[in-house]
């Protein structure tokens, strides 16, 4: 609860306060979000929902970019990254679902849809807040190890890893998809503040590997240490293994 609630605490300063805090953000523009799925963050977007309902806190001028989806999905499929974000935070705010934005993983022309997805991101003004997860590998997006650090919106292969850690969102872990699109690393770090939540002991390598560990693309995580401004949330069994 207490991750739960310092994250939110981060998104509500960016949102009350707007970007203009941010250096090279102008007064009047919007605030944009970067939302991540996966199980870690559902509890920073219910308290997040909680303080519009209770405290009045509107999303109302904000923009948001997804980090990643998955190849072969329609936005309105049920596993789509797009329906969990709407299910698990936008259906709960007033955040616009037009002003809600993700790779299409069911675009014609894959590469293109990537490279325009990254351009969309730069003409939004940038990422104001960015909410990671990790991966068991140490994933964060969808940047597998081996991931190039400047990286920038693409399509990767996922570890058979992440494909058995995600079969819980499928019917059966045949149906989750091999390729997905993913914001790159050099795009990730762009955003003018990284928020990494993880939980839970199963994180524990990975985390120990992202924070103290040597900066590699084995580890895309480990990313967060050359950002300029990164916050890292953990509770006592993701923090185990510093
Ligand atoms: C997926 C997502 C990541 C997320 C990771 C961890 O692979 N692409 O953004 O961080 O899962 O998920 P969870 O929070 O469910 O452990």
């Amino acid at each position: 609860d207490a991750v739960d609630r310092t994250a939110a605490d981060i998104v509500e300063r960016v949102v009350r306060a707007g970007p203009a805090a941010n250096p090279g953000r102008s007064a009047g523009s919007t605030p944009v979000l970067g939302l991540a799925t996966g199980s870690t963050p559902v509890g920073t977007y219910r308290e997040l929902a909680r303080r519009h309902r209770e405290d009045g806190l509107s999303f109302a001028r904000c923009r948001a970019f997804l980090l990643d989806e998955y190849i072969g999905l329609s936005k309105t499929a049920e596993q789509s990254y797009f329906s969990f974000i709407r299910q698990n935070f936008v259906d709960h705010v007033d955040l616009d679902d037009a002003a809600v934005f993700s790779p299409d993983g069911d675009a014609d022309d894959i590469a293109s849809e990537a490279q325009r997805y990254d351009a969309a991101i730069a003409a939004a003004g940038g990422i104001d807040v960015q909410i990671l997860g990790i991966g068991t590998d140490g994933h964060i997006g969808f940047n597998e190890p081996g991931s190039s650090l400047r990286s920038r919106t693409r399509v990767k292969t996922l570890t058979e890893q992440t494909r058995v850690d995600n079969a819980r969102f499928f019917d059966s872990p045949e149906d989750v998809p091999h390729h997905v699109l993913t914001q790159g690393l050099g795009t990730i770090d762009e955003a003018r503040h990284l928020v990494l939540i993880a939980t839970g002991e199963s994180k524990a390598e990975a985390v120990a590997a992202a924070v103290e560990g040597p900066l590699t693309a084995f580890c895309p995580a480990s990313t967060i240490q050359w950002h300029p401004h990164a916050t890292v949330l953990l509770d006592e069994g993701a923090a185990s293994s510093l």
